[in-house]
């Protein structure tokens, strides 16, 4: 039987609509939790991501602010920039658009960002504390394909998962998250020396690479959930890193793109903002 295609959209809308009603908790108090979002230069998937980011606010009910900056921006103008917005009561959460310009110590600039407006999840403090199980502001894409997992109902516990990606944004707060629930988890990346070694064993595989083709059915288990946040854009069409029609014959579950990750990552971003509203105004 060929595979459930996991539908990201619909339970991302889910997850939308329970943050709206929590923004308007604040609200009723005529405070509106409000996101800011720094964008540094002019890469076309960034401006797209952001887009998709100010139009769930606007959904949800969350003011958006954009600062926008060439990309001959200093990493002095960032930190500047940050410790205001920190320090800017009506702000309740920040957001550095990655990737930043290589001039830019990007760990330098995150690490700025305070760790109650952390709605990403970047913070060495907040992964501190998901590396310790404490899950406070966990990295977007991280937590929309945890998501994503727990609406299949398959047991993670005991479970054998592999992620190709090593990145902060997606496979080391992901690895953390699914060893905070007991899986034996293995991380590939570009180093390592047979990835369908590791992907053939997983009962979940998630791959974020960017590469289309990369996973093919013969490099997944029989019956494994397959979760795809790879993007790639050939002209108008958005690709994942997975043989869709060929896996879906072998996984149990997968998830399309586009409509699989992408709009998770975006309702949890506004989840981890109302959040950060509500826990600011306590
Ligand atoms: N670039 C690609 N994905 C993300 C994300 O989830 N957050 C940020 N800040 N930048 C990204």
């Amino acid at each position: 039987m060929p595979a459930t295609v996991i539908d990201g959209k619909k339970i991302a809308d889910r997850f939308l609509e329970k943050a709206k009603q929590q923004a308007e908790q604040p609200i009723e108090r005529h405070i509106t939790p409000k996101l800011a979002v720094v964008l540094v230069g002019k890469n076309k998937a960034s401006e797209l991501y952001v887009k998709r980011k100010k139009q769930a606010c606007e959904r949800v009910g969350v003011e958006f602010d954009l600062k926008r900056f060439e990309e001959t921006v200093t990493e002095k103008e960032l930190v500047t920039l940050v410790k205001g917005l920190n320090s800017t009561f009506s702000v309740h959460g920040i957001l550095v658009q990655l990737p930043l310009p290589q001039h830019i110590d990007q760990h330098r600039i995150l690490d700025q960002i305070s760790p109650l407006k952390d709605v990403d999840g970047f913070t060495s403090f907040n992964i501190g504390l998901l590396a310790h199980g404490k899950e406070e502001f966990v990295a977007c894409t991280a937590k929309g394909i945890v998501n994503l997992i727990e609406s299949t109902s398959r047991r993670i516990e005991g479970s054998n998962a592999c992620i190709v990606n090593h990145s902060i944004v997606v496979g080391k707060p992901l690895a953390l998250m699914l060893l905070n629930r007991n899986a034996t988890v293995t991380t590939c990346h570009e180093f390592t020396k047979d990835v369908a070694q590791h992907t053939k064993q997983a009962d979940f595989l998630i791959t974020a690479v960017g590469k289309p083709g990369l996973i093919k059915a013969d490099m997944v288990k029989e019956g494994a959930v397959v979760i795809d946040a790879g993007i790639a854009r050939e002209g108008s069409k958005l690709l994942g890193d997975v043989e869709f029609e060929k896996v879906k014959e072998v996984a149990s579950f997968i998830t399309p793109v586009p409509g699989g990750v992408g709009p998770m990552t975006v309702a949890c971003l506004l989840e981890n903002t109302v959040r950060a509203a509500q826990l600011q105004h306590r």
